[in-house]
């Protein structure tokens, strides 16, 4: 596996804008300091939250093309709103370059919707993606608090707004973020 940093950040500045590369570093740094609380893999964290968004400035056509050519399975919604499609194919990327294993692959893949029962480096990427130090909307600061207290509610936090949000502007709705909030729920000791 390529775990050398400033390799897959050379490799990042070449395919990202300027703002979406300060992100990536962010969603890192944020990945690095989550997974030192919740005893994960400091490494694997790192490395997928800079990685995490590597195809995200792809083109429509280039992402259909990407997930036909490579085979990767994809329904009716995530072929309509192709910008979900960014994980998939940062994951598989991923896995073929530089050989990141699987958990951090699927962690990739689902790191804006969630999936059913995540492991803890998943739900890592998850929440760091929603609340690293370059995102300012309403509530960050207390949904940064909460994702050092209670990862799972985190999760849920967000998963409700966002939801929210999509209703509200009449958006489809992607099925593994109803799965994932409900599962949290179930599981989740209140
Ligand atoms: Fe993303
Ligand atoms: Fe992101």
């Amino acid at each position: 596996m390529v775990t050398d940093i400033e390799k897959l950040d050379g490799d990042l500045r070449e395919v990202l804008s300027e703002e979406r590369y300060s992100h990536s570093v962010c969603v890192m740094q944020m990945c690095e300091k989550l997974a030192k609380k919740y005893n994960a893999n400091v490494e694997k964290a790192k490395l997928i939250g800079l990685m995490h968004d590597m195809a995200k400035e792809l083109s429509k056509k280039e992402k259909l093309d990407y997930v036909k050519k490579n085979n990767i399975a994809c329904n009716e919604i995530e072929k309509t709103v192709t910008g979900i499609l960014h994980g998939k194919i940062a994951a598989d990327m991923c896995k073929k370059k530089y050989g990141f294993d699987d958990e951090m692959c699927e962690a990739i893949a689902v790191h804006t919707t969630g999936k059913p029962n995540m492991t803890i480096l998943q739900k890592i990427l998850f929440i760091a993606d929603k609340t690293d130090e370059s995102r300012t909307y309403d509530g960050i600061v207390e949904l940064r608090n909460l994702a050092f207290e209670n990862i799972d509610k985190a999760i849920i936090k967000n998963l409700d707004s966002t939801l929210l949000i999509n209703i509200d502007k009449g958006n489809l709705i992607f099925e593994e973020s109803i799965k994932t909030r409900n599962y949290l729920l179930l599981s989740s000791e209140n």
